[in-house]
């Protein structure tokens, strides 16, 4: 439970609030780059943390991420004409490089231009595992990009997309958060009812979480967030426990573990604003490229990922149609109904509404993780508030860490049983 006054300072993230100031401290990815494929393309819209932005490629393949309003008179870039690297309002002309720069004022005498003092609203980016990345904090506090496993390893090893959700990122973020919710919610009724679900857990993990419902939660506090153990018994062995460790990176990181095929999963959740976020949904292999057969499976869905809307981002089964919710499947095939991971997660986080009143929550043992991840936001964002700058966002080195699951003997102590299973997949 939170109070009032809490849930407002956790969940407000607009320019000039105490969240907003902590998430602006972290470069945070904002696009897809296959939003952005060519040099010279159309501009994107971005609506990060309340803002309004235009992304573009210029001529030479670098982006730009610029106000969405035309300084001159506010006319939305979105419809600028994008050409020899620059960005050229069509309103009057105006044109911007990636830097913000005015570069060209076509409409006053050269004797009256004043290109020189006029400079708009850039901030800097970068591009790293398929994804456009960006700094909107103070330039004196820009750190280096963190170097995320993700970040680091060649595009082919990496398939990444991108869900519009109608809530707060904290709201989605909690449903990572929480493992417990893995034993009902994504379950199935019966190993044979949905072959294409067992896939996601891989057929021994599955019966491992389905077998000990309710997991109990040891949370360590890190330079960069959470370590998150939830340990499960494994049926009538008394001497072993299944751990499955979750990363929390500060702020809106979360490294589930993933299947046993050598392919990690983060989910990142990005404000767009309040009371929406986009939960960019993400897997790796260290090690080689993902087969063509593993793409095909992603781009299908198979309870990995969501059907989306042709053309469009949004997952096909939304709140408007309530998830396309099959009773019948919800009977005889799996617990919720529904189609897939993401799509169960998101018809949760929704339904609590756009902002849920965190006063009126009654939080278990299981939501141990949450109740950690929620002090270590606030207390992040109280001291900046006070001058205390974020550690981790300055020192991004932290960021070399993987989630993991893994059966261990039971007395082996918690911190060192989830070293040796981190450590065993370097
Ligand atoms: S509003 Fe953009 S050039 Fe005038
Ligand atoms: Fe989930």
């Amino acid at each position: 439970m939170l109070s009032q006054r809490d849930n407002e300072l956790l969940c407000r993230v607009g320019p000039g609030t105490a969240m907003g100031d902590l998430f602006r401290r972290f470069w945070l990815p904002v696009l897809l780059s296959e939003e952005l494929p060519a040099p010279d393309g159309p501009p994107v819209r971005v609506r990060v943390l309340g803002q309004d932005l235009i992304c573009y490629r210029d001529s030479s393949g670098r982006l730009g991420l610029l106000g969405a309003h035309c300084p001159h008179r506010g006319a939305s870039l979105f419809f600028a004409r994008n050409e020899e690297g620059g960005l050229r309002c069509v309103y009057h002309g105006w044109k911007f490089d990636a830097s913000g720069a005015c570069v060209d004022m076509p409409n006053e005498p050269a004797a009256w231009a004043f290109t020189d003092r006029v400079q708009h609203t850039a901030y800097p980016t970068f591009e790293a595992g398929r994804m456009v990345w960006a700094y909107l904090g103070p330039p004196a506090a820009q750190p280096p990009a963190p170097p995320l496993e993700f970040t680091r390893v060649p595009d082919d090893h990496v398939y990444v997309t991108k869900y519009p959700l109608e809530c707060n990122v904290v709201q989605g973020m909690e449903a990572e958060l929480d493992s417990s919710h893995v034993s009902f919610l994504h379950s199935t009724l019966g190993p044979a009812a949905a072959p294409d679900f067992n896939g996601v857990l891989g057929q021994s993990r599955r019966e491992l979480v389905f077998q000990d419902s309710h997991p109990r939660f040891t949370v360590v506090d890190t330079e960069y967030g959470l370590l998150i153990g939830a340990s499960r018994s494994v049926g009538d062995d008394q001497d072993s426990l299944y751990w499955r460790l979750t990363q929390w990176l500060m702020p809106c990181f979360t490294m589930v573990p993933g299947d046993p095929q050598g392919t990690l999963l983060c989910q990142i959740r990005i404000p767009i604003d309040d009371e929406h976020h986009w939960l960019f949904r993400l897997r790796w292999n260290a090690f080689s490229s993902l087969s063509e057969n593993e793409l095909a499976t992603y781009r299908r869905g198979a309870g990995y990922y969501a059907t989306q809307l042709p053309g469009s981002y949004q997952t096909l089964a939304n709140k408007r149609n309530d998830y396309l919710i099959d009773r019948h499947k919800q009977r005889t095939v799996n617990y919720s109904g529904m189609e897939s991971v993401p799509v169960e997660d998101t018809a949760m986080v929704e339904s609590m509404g756009a902002i849920f009143d965190r006063s009126t929550e009654h939080l278990g043992s299981s939501d141990l993780a949450i109740i950690a991840t929620r002090r270590r936001l606030l207390n992040a964002a109280r001291d900046l508030a006070h001058g205390l700058e974020p550690y981790p966002a300055a020192h991004p080195e932290a960021y070399r860490v993987r989630s993991a699951a893994k059966v261990l003997p039971r007395d082996v102590p918690f911190q060192d049983g989830a070293a040796e299973a981190l450590l065993s997949r370097l």
